[in-house]
C-alpha cells in the first residue's frame, strides 16, 4: 500500500494512542505463565503483540479479545505445552527474545522463527546468557532464528550485559524464574525497566541496587488485571508534528511516563519544545500521564541537543523521527553511539539518510549515528520504508513539512506498532 501525503496548514484535537507496545508484551507473557485468569485493558492493537499472543496460545494459554482488552487464562509458571508447529514471533524482535527466556524454562523442545527481518536480526545476545543458565538453545546458522529451544531446570547466573538491550536484559530476568538460585543481570546503561516493573506485579521479587537487577526463582506468579498505558513511542510521532507544522496544538491523554521512556520528554523540553506533562499517575507501578503539545517558531530556530551515550539508548526507538525533526530545525542534530539502530527492524541509519536525502535535507552517514544538517525545507518523494514501521512513521510526519506530495511505499508496515495511525493524523489535520 502507498500512503500519499501532502503538507497541511495545522494539526489541533486529541491524540488517542494504542497501548504501549513493550508493556503490552510483558503483560501477555507474565500472564500466560501466572495462576488464575488475567485481564489487560488497553492492550496494544500492534501486531507485534498479536505475535506474542498466538505464541502464547500456540503454548496453550486460553486467550479472549474483547476490544482493546484481552483475557488471558495463566498455565502456571511451568504449565506451557509444546506447541504442534514452530512458533512465528513474524516481525518482533520482543516476542523471541522475551519469550525464549520463558522457554528455557520449559521442559520441552520447541523452535521460534519470525518474517524475513527476524530472521536477520541477532540473537548471539540471547544465547549466550542462556546457555550460561544450562538451556540448549541452537540457532539457525551463526547467530541468526529460527532458534530451537531444549529447556528445564537452569541455574541462576550474574551477567554483565555486553549491550543496552531492554530485551536481553528481559529474557534473563524471565529465565531467573525458572533457575534454582537468585539471577542478577548489571546494566552499565540504563534501559526500560517495564519487565522488573511487571514482574513485581505479578508476584515474583525482582530488586534493583545500583546498577544490578536480581530476581528470585519463583514457585507462582498469580493474575492481575492491568491497564496498559498509551505508547509514549507513539505519541513521539505526534509530539514532532505539533513542532513541525505552524500553530498545532495537540493534546495525548494516557501516556506511558515510565521513568526510562520519558527521557524523549527530558530531551524535548531541553530541545526547547513547548510541551507539558498534566494529570500525572502510577498505577501497577506504571506512571501514566496527559501531555500537551503546541508549534513554537522559537523551538525550529534553534540546534536540537546532540544525542550520544546512555541518552541514545534512551531514545533508541524514536531516532528516526528526531532525526527528521532534526531536519527542520535551523541547527539540525549530530546523533552518535545509536550503532543498535543498524540491527532494528531495518538498518534504520541508513534507511534515515537514504530517506532525508531523497526529501532534499543534507546528511551525513556514521557508523554509530548520523549529522543531519538543519535548515532545508523538505520536498515530497518516494519514501522505501523496508517495510519499517518507523520509518514509515517519521516519513509520513516528514511528508506534513514538505512541499509536494510525499509517497510512503508498504505502508501496511505501521500495523507493526500503530493500527490506525494514518486516521489518526487525518483527524488532527486542518
Ligand atoms: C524493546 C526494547 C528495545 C526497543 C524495542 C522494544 C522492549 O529493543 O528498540 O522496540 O520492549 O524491550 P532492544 O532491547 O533490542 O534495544
Amino acid at each position: 500500500m502507498i500512503w500519499k501525503l501532502n503538507a497541511v496548514k495545522t494539526l489541533s484535537g486529541t491524540v488517542h494512542l494504542p497501548g504501549d507496545k513493550s508493556i503490552s508484551h510483558r503483560y501477555a507473557m507474565l500472564a500466560a505463565i501466572a495462576e488464575g485468569e488475567s485481564v489487560i485493558r488497553h492492550f496494544a492493537a500492534s501486531q507485534d503483540c498479536h505475535s506474542t499472543l498466538r505464541c502464547l496460545s500456540a503454548l496453550g494459554a486460553t486467550i479472549v479479545e474483547a476490544g482493546d482488552d484481552v483475557a488471558i487464562q495463566g498455565r502456571g509458571l511451568r504449565g506451557l505445552r509444546a506447541p504442534e508447529k514452530p512458533l512465528d514471533a513474524e516481525n518482533s524482535g520482543t516476542t523471541i527474545r522475551l519469550l525464549s527466556g520463558i522457554l528455557a524454562g520449559h521442559d520441552f523442545t520447541c523452535s521460534i522463527t519470525g518474517d524475513a527481518s527476524l530472521l536477520s536480526r541477532p540473537m548471539g545476545r540471547i544465547i549466550q546468557p542462556l546457555r550460561l543458565m544450562g538451556a540448549n538453545i541452537e540457532p539457525r546458522e551463526r547467530d541468526l532464528p529460527p532458534l530451537v529451544i531444549r529447556g528445564g531446570s537452569l541455574k541462576g547466573i550474574r551477567y554483565s550485559l555486553p549491550v543496552a538491550s531492554a530485551q536481553v536484559k528481559s529474557c534473563v530476568l524471565l529465565a531467573g524464574l525458572y533457575a534454582g538460585e537468585t539471577t542478577a543481570v548489571e546494566e552499565t546503561v540504563p534501559t526500560r525497566d517495564h519487565t522488573e516493573i511487571a514482574l513485581r506485579e505479578f508476584g515474583a521479587a525482582a530488586r534493583v541496587s545500583g546498577g544490578w537487577i536480581e530476581v528470585d526463582p519463583a514457585p507462582r506468579l498469580r493474575a492481575r488485571r492491568l491497564t496498559v498505558p498509551g505508547d509514549l513511542s507513539g505519541a513521539a510521532f505526534f509530539l514532532a508534528a505539533a513542532a513541525m507544522v505552524p500553530d498545532s496544538d495537540l493534546t495525548i491523554p494516557g501516556v506511558s511516563l515510565n521513568g526510562r521512556r520519558r527521557e524523549l520528554l527530558n530531551y524535548l523540553e531541553r530541545a526547547g519544545m513547548d510541551l507539558c506533562v498534566e494529570n500525572e499517575t502510577t498505577e501497577a507501578g506504571e506512571a501514566r500521564g496527559d501531555l500537551r503539545a503546541r508549534y513554537s517558531a522559537a523551538f525550529l530556530k534553534r540546534r536540537m541537543p546532540d544525542i550520544k551515550g546512555p541518552e541514545a539508548a534512551a531514545l533508541i526507538d524514536e531516532i528516526p523521527i528526531l532525526a527528521v525533526l532534526g531536519s527542520q530545525t535551523a541547527g539540525g542534530l549530530e546523533i552518535s553511539g545509536a550503532e543498535e539502530l543498524r540491527v532494528k527492524e531495518s538498518d534504520r541509519i541508513s534507511a534515515l539518510a537514504v530517506n532525508l536525502r531523497a526529501m532534499g535535507a543534507e546528511v551525513m552517514e556514521k557508523s554509530d549515528g548520523l549529522i543531519v544538517s538543519g535548515g532545508r525545507k523538505l520536498r515530497g518523494a518516494d519514501i522505501e520504508t523496508r517495510k519499517d514501521h518507523r520509518i514509515a512513521m517519521a516519513f509520513a510526519i516528514a511528508g506534513l513539512a514538505a512541499e509536494d506530495e510525499t509517497r510512503i511505499h508498504d505502508a501496511e508496515c505501521v500495523n507493526i506498532s500503530f493500527p490506525g495511525f494514518l486516521d489518526t493524523l487525518k483527524n488532527i489535520a486542518k
